[in-house]
């Protein structure tokens, strides 16, 4: 077993991938190191195509890398069979896609418990599917399907089915892209209180100078590699005040 209080909750090692498309290669990250400490709250942030989904993608062990190796709590998983990689990412990761991806005739509930049955590893957060819609302000709509939510409350329902298992690892790519800003204060909230309570790492895709201020840690992306150090961003509050 490993010991977490020793090993980063992710790290990549010279990761690359490059998509093939026919015979057209499409290099969409480059040597990628990165590392991620428990509990750490980070997010990621660059212009569109410079493969940031990739990246996510990566670490949440939805694909494997051209090249590199990506370490999960202590785990290669560039080394697992595919079973293996799914059962760590159903332990150990929560992913919450910029489509809510929720199933049209379940319920809220419906959605969250499902996941839970699929991916149940014996730890329920909190007490149940209840406590955790309670925490998300849903529990008076955890009977409405997702064609009567909002965008927003369908947006937490998702990151809801992503953490009902308690994974120590959420990844999230652009949780508020397409949030109207109250919604998205929401959804911000609840991700910090789940990394601050619940001491959950989170990895954010976001475009959004507002998001990425919540976060404890902001990497820049450019031509799919990591800037190292970032630039200046707008997201800063001192910089927005000034301009
Ligand atoms: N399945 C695929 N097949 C071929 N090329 C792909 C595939 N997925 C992504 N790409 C290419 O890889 C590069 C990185 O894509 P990626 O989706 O990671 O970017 P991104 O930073 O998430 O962009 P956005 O901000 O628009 O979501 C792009 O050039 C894209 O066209
Ligand atoms: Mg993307």
């Amino acid at each position: 077993m490993t010991d977490s209080s020793s090993t980063s909750a992710i790290e990549t090692v010279n990761i690359s991938m490059t998509y093939r498309s026919g015979k057209v290669e499409v290099p969409a990250l480059s040597n990628v190191n990165l590392t991620v400490n428990h509990g750490e709250f980070i997010a990621v942030m660059g212009p569109s195509g410079c493969g940031k989904s990739t990246l996510l993608h990566l670490l949440g062990g939805l694909m494997q890398p051209t090249s590199g190796k990506v370490i999960i709590d202590g785990i290669d998983i560039s080394k697992l069979t595919d079973a293996e990689r799914t059962a760590v990412r159903r332990n150990k990761i929560g992913y919450v896609f910029q489509r809510f991806n929720l199933l049209p005739t379940l319920s809220a509930k419906g959605n969250i418990e499902l996941a839970k049955k699929i991916h149940g590893n014996g730890h329920l957060a909190h007490n149940g599917v209840s406590g955790i819609l309670n925490m998300l302000g849903l529990s008076e709509k955890i009977n409405f399907r997702p064609a009567e939510l909002s965008g927003g409350e369908q947006q937490r329902v998702a990151i809801a089915r992503a953490v009902v298992n308690r994974p120590s690892i959420v990844l999230a790519d652009e949780p508020t892209g397409s949030l109207d800003s109250r919604n998205s204060r929401n959804v911000l909230q609840m991700l910090r209180d789940l990394n601050e309570k619940l001491n959950q790492t989170i990895v954010m895709i976001t475009h959004d100078s507002e998001a990425a201020s919540v976060a404890s840690r902001v990497i820049e992306m450019k031509d799919g590699q990591i800037l190292y150090p970032p630039s200046k961003f707008s997201y800063e509050p001192e910089f927005e005040r000034l301009y």
